[in-house]
């Protein structure tokens, strides 16, 4: 088995971790990116088995996928507490802090983590680190802010891009990558809370509850 496949194979085991925890009418968040995907196949192969629920989802791709699959997703506009949400990361640290937001989605999905009784995280072990700190941090912001932003944040502030135009998130908003030392991660996260045309980060350093992390098939499970 190939690295791309072994990581697969660990996603989908952490996702089913993560699945077996959903319980008959629970309001559940679908979060985005490939391991959200296993989670919402798996979701829907319990749908189709019995299991009634309800969902709101972290993006379009998202959204799409669970109606394709029979799962019922509601607007979350109309929705203000769900029981549980499912995501995946692309950092996680034993403190339960994660970066998100390679998939450009965590804006929504910090919305939908903050309404949600329980956040669990789902990943496979590349993910995980003693500390986060070695992946850029995503930022959303308001297209008229962008220049500000990008200035205050410095050189590390890259543009995401897919080709050679600018990449916007499901809101509409461009977002910059931003390369930062993350020794004391909190304060990161205030200096980007506090900035003007700041819409959403990637920092979830208080929503995370619980996390799978899958390793060559064997699944760990990290709680506070
Ligand atoms: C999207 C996210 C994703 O959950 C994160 O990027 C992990 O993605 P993948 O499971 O594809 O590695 O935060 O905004």
């Amino acid at each position: 088995m190939d690295q791309q496949d072994s990581a697969d194979r660990d996603k989908a085991a952490a996702a089913a971790a993560a699945v077996a925890e959903v319980e008959d009418g629970m309001l559940v968040g679908l979060g985005t990116g490939s391991t959200a995907a296993h989670a919402i196949r798996l979701l829907a192969a319990r749908v189709a088995d019995g299991l009634r629920i309800t969902a709101v989802a972290t993006s379009h791709a998202s959204a799409e996928q669970a109606r394709a699959a029979g799962i019922r997703v509601l607007d979350f506009a109309q929705v203000a507490r769900v029981d549980l949400t499912i995501d995946g990361a692309d950092r996680i640290d034993p403190r339960l802090f994660a970066i998100k937001g390679a998939g450009g989605a965590m804006l929504r999905e910090k919305i939908v983590a903050a309404a949600s009784d329980r956040m669990v995280v789902i990943a496979d072990g590349s993910k995980y680190r003693q500390a986060i700190g070695d992946a850029s941090v995503p930022v959303e912001v308001l297209p008229f802010a962008l220049a500000s932003v990008a200035a205050r944040l410095g050189e590390g502030a890259m543009l995401r891009q897919v080709g050679r135009a600018p990449y916007h998130t499901d809101n509409g908003n461009p977002v910059l990558d931003w390369n930062v030392t993350l020794d004391d991660p909190r304060a990161v996260a205030s200096r980007l809370d506090a900035m003007p045309g700041v819409l959403g980060h990637g920092l979830f350093l208080d929503q995370v509850d619980a996390a799978y992390v899958a390793q060559d098939g064997v699944v760990t499970r990290l709680e506070q």
